[in-house]
């Protein structure tokens, strides 16, 4: 022992307490060799005169390297490196760990789900894509009221271990405007909350299907509830669609190989904004009553609809419980938050929240408690008549700026509600090629061929109008204008 000496300096100047530094120093020398298991080490006091510390910071040492099982006291012999050493390696000495790839992994691995990553989008650019709400508009005050009354009178309860069905006041207040907007005969126990639709539709269909099973989709549609399926083991089935959306005569002839499922946007078709047509809304509920498949209604933009009524949800005429109703406040409020609900048949909600409590267990409760006051006391119903005005005229102010900077490259009906325009290209017209140049200009959108079932170009745009002013849509208008690939 008499050769060993700690090989680092102390550093008094360092955050980091000297006992830990001894510590560390001589675990390090444990792990490198320089100290063999069963070697003696200094006596408390000797080292902390060799060290120039107190005998108690060394003390504190060698409690925390015996705690740690790096080294072992003998009473009368003196204290000795474990002949046992940990396996676990020390940290390093100095306070950044060493540096090494983690590019790849030392076990075999699936590669990444398909999935969107958030863009990016530089300083300034004029963002279409996506039907996203403006959250500048936000009444962050009223928010932040909401969120710490909840603190206060929640109290602690809000922040301990909770059922996975979600706060059973958010639900009420949910069941209330479901039935008194929607017409849905909703009761807290057939709702369960859930992170935004997109947990809704995971855990539904996870609940629904076993590996191999179909669920037709609509196609075009949303990508990101494909990819929930085939998380799940779902084999998918595309059904067209057209100006009535989904073509229940082609979902019945796919159906003779059975569908466990049908996923569909009826009250705005995404990305076409067409609204599911009466004939077909009761032809459908009456097939899958036959066939014993469930409908999975994505009704995500239902407050927005600007001319006359909404149309109330398949789920409102649902006499069979053959629907999976799937909502969210991503658009009334903010995506961000990640609230979302399904309304069902109570077995399957009680299916689907016995996966959620394997998954994350259960929501956030605060929010939820904030969310439920902001539905009672009519905040959000407030706030969301306010956006539908500013949508529509935001719409308005799309169309108009459309029909005059591109009068002849664009064949569009302009949308009775939601938060985005579809327009068709003219012939010749590469919307891939077009959306690309934009970018380039600052001005983002999305393509038809960003909607298609197999990847193919769709000579379409999807323009979101609900996130820009007025004046940020007509300069993105005429950004499209000068950026449109000429034939
Ligand atoms: C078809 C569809 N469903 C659901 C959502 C909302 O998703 P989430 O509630 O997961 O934010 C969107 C948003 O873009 C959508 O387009």
């Amino acid at each position: 022992m008499r050769t060993w000496e700690l090989s680092v300096p102390l550093d008094e100047a360092s955050p980091t307490p000297l006992f830990v530094q001894i510590a560390r120093a001589l675990a390090e020398d444990i792990r490198r060799g320089r100290l063999k298991p069963g070697a003696p080490l200094p006596g408390s006091r000797a080292l902390a005169t060799t060290l120039h510390v107190h005998r108690n910071t060394v003390l504190a040492a060698y409690q925390e390297l015996e705690a740690q099982g790096w080294i072992s006291t003998a009473p009368a012999r003196g204290t000795f490196v474990s002949t046992a050493l940990p396996d676990v390696e020390p940290p390093a000495r100095s306070e950044a760990p060493r540096a090494r790839s983690l590019d790849s992994v030392g076990f075999p691995l699936d590669p990444p789900l398909e999935s969107r990553e958030p863009v990016d989008f530089p300083r300034g650019a004029l963002v279409l894509t996506g039907g996203s709400p403006d959250v500048r508009l936000l009444p962050v005050e009223v928010l932040a009221r909401a969120w710490r009354r909840a603190f206060k009178l929640g109290g602690q309860r809000l922040l301990d271990y909770a059922g996975p069905q979600g706060h059973p006041r958010l639900r009420a207040a949910l069941a209330h405007m479901l039935a008194s907007v929607r017409g849905l005969a909703a009761t807290p126990d057939s709702l369960l909350v859930t992170r935004g639709s997109q947990g809704a539709l995971y855990l539904a269909a996870r609940a629904l299907v076993r590996p191999g099973e179909r669920i037709a989709v609509e196609a075009l549609g949303y990508r990101p509830a494909w990819e929930a399926f085939r998380s799940v083991g779902a084999q998918l089935v595309p059904i067209p669609i057209d100006g009535e959306g989904i073509r229940v005569d082609r979902l019945e002839t796919a159906a003779r190989q059975g569908i466990r499922a049908v996923y569909l946007t009826p009250h705005h078709q995404y990305p076409t904004t067409v609204t599911l047509s009466p004939a077909r809304r009761l032809t459908l509920l009456a097939w899958a009553r036959a066939a014993g498949s469930a409908l999975i209604e994505d009704d995500y933009d239902h407050e927005f609809h600007y001319d006359g009524r909404p149309v109330l949800p398949l789920a409102s005429a649902d006499r069979d419980n053959v629907v999976i109703y799937v909502g969210t406040l991503s658009k009334v409020l903010a995506p961000g938050l990640r609230v979302g609900f399904l309304f069902a048949p109570i077995p399957l909600i009680r299916c689907a929240a016995s996966i959620r409590a394997v998954v994350d267990r259960q929501g956030d409760l605060v929010a939820e408690y904030a969310l439920a006051e902001l539905l009672e006391e009519g905040e959000l119903q407030r706030h969301v008549r306010k956006m539908r005005g500013v949508y529509r005229s935001r719409r308005d102010a799309l169309v108009e700026a459309l029909r005059k900077e591109l009068p002849d490259a664009l064949e569009f009906s302009i949308p009775a509600g939601g938060m985005t325009l579809w327009a068709r290209c003219a012939p010749g017209l590469d919307a891939a090629a077009w959306s690309e140049r934009a970018r380039d200009m600052g001005v983002w959108f999305s393509h038809g061929g960003q909607y298609t079932f197999d990847g193919q170009p769709f000579s379409a745009l999807r323009l979101g109008f609900a996130g820009l002013k007025e004046t940020e849509l007509r300069e993105a208008v005429r950004r499209m204008a000068r950026a449109r690939p000429r034939r």
